[in-house]
């Protein structure tokens, strides 16, 4: 008969032994068991409920010691029109703004400047964000009133659902010029 190249790894006429079967069987079970897994894994996370911390195209806000707010526990500290930083979307500094109805607003700002990156402080006495570094000024909205800051503070989307308070990415019109969003 012609040799067809085929080479037997166990030697002509070779049967495995019964611990070498096993050995093949266990390998070849711990293959299909991996493949199987690797294809419903991607399954299994789109129907697994979001991690704590992780919501759908976003964060949960947190503070400074890296823990999630409430929206309960935050309005009971922070007053109309306060503006106070949490650690936002990427982990950057990122402004919750009271409004005048004493409920978190539903634009965050991020608190990096626009000139050179320094984090900008409100000013609640005068109503602007002043950089300590440059001197540019933004109003109360994040809007550019002196430079040398070139562009508005970029704007996040902030929910409140279940006290939990989420930013998740603004990519639509920047309402505060009409600009599409220069962060995106
Ligand atoms: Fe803010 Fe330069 S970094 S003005």
């Amino acid at each position: 008969m012609a040799d067809l190249g085929f080479v037997d790894p166990l030697g002509p006429g070779e049967v495995p032994d019964l611990s070498r079967r096993q050995l093949l069987n266990l390998l070849t079970f711990g293959v299909v068991t991996g493949v199987a897994l690797g294809a419903l894994y991607p399954v299994g996370r789109f129907f697994a409920p979001p991690r704590a911390g992780a919501v759908l195209g976003g964060v949960v806000a947190r503070d400074e010691l890296g823990s999630p707010i409430t929206a309960t526990g935050w309005l009971a500290q922070h007053g109309q029109g306060d503006r106070s930083l949490v650690q936002g979307l990427k982990g950057d500094p990122t402004y919750l703004i009271v409004g005048g109805d004493g409920a978190i607003g539903s634009f965050g700002l991020n608190a990096i400047c626009t000139h050179l990156g320094c984090v900008v402080p409100w000013n609640g006495a005068v109503g602007k964000f002043i950089c300590p570094c440059h001197g540019s000024q933004y109003d109360a909205e994040g809007a550019v009133v002196r430079g040398p800051a070139p562009l508005p503070l970029a704007l996040a989307h902030v929910q409140v659902e279940n006290d939990q308070v989420a930013l998740t990415s603004w990519s639509e019109t920047d309402f505060r010029d009409g600009s599409r969003p220069w962060w995106g």
